[in-house]
C-alpha cells in the first residue's frame, strides 16, 4: 500500500448510475451530460491537476439526481444540469482565490 496526500485540490464525483427509468437514477436524469460538460469546462480553463472529475456509483439520494459531491469541501449539489457547470466551477475558482463565501455554492444547488 502507498499512502500520500490527495493529488488534486478538488475532486468532483458525479453519480452515473442508470436504472433505465425503472426507478429514479442520476444516469437516467442526464448525469453523463453533466460529466461531459464538466470535463469540457475544466479542459477549457486548464484545470488539470486542480480539479479531478470522476464518475461514481449510486450515492443513495437517487430522487434528487443528478447528484454531485465535491471534496475536500464536502459540498453536495443535487439536480445538477450541464447549464450549472460554469457557475459551479467559477464558485470554486473564487474559493481558491481566497473568497471564503460558500453561499454561492448553496445558491446554485437550490436554484435560488
Ligand atoms: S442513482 Fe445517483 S444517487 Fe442513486
Amino acid at each position: 500500500m502507498i499512502k500520500r496526500a490527495q493529488p488534486y485540490k478538488r475532486q468532483i464525483y458525479i453519480c452515473i448510475n442508470n436504472r433505465q427509468g425503472e426507478s429514479p437514477s442520476c444516469g437516467y436524469s442526464g448525469s453523463e451530460e453533466v460529466v461531459e460538460e464538466l470535463k469540457k469546462v475544466c479542459k477549457e480553463l486548464n484545470l488539470k491537476g486542480k480539479i479531478r472529475v470522476a464518475k461514481s456509483g449510486c450515492m443513495d439520494l437517487c430522487a434528487f439526481g443528478p447528484n454531485m459531491m465535491i471534496w475536500p469541501d464536502g459540498l453536495w449539489y443535487m439536480k445538477v444540469t450541464k447549464e450549472n457547470i460554469p457557475e459551479i466551477i467559477a464558485t470554486y475558482l473564487k474559493l481558491e482565490e481566497g473568497d471564503t463565501n460558500k453561499t454561492g455554492a448553496s445558491e446554485i444547488a437550490t436554484g435560488e
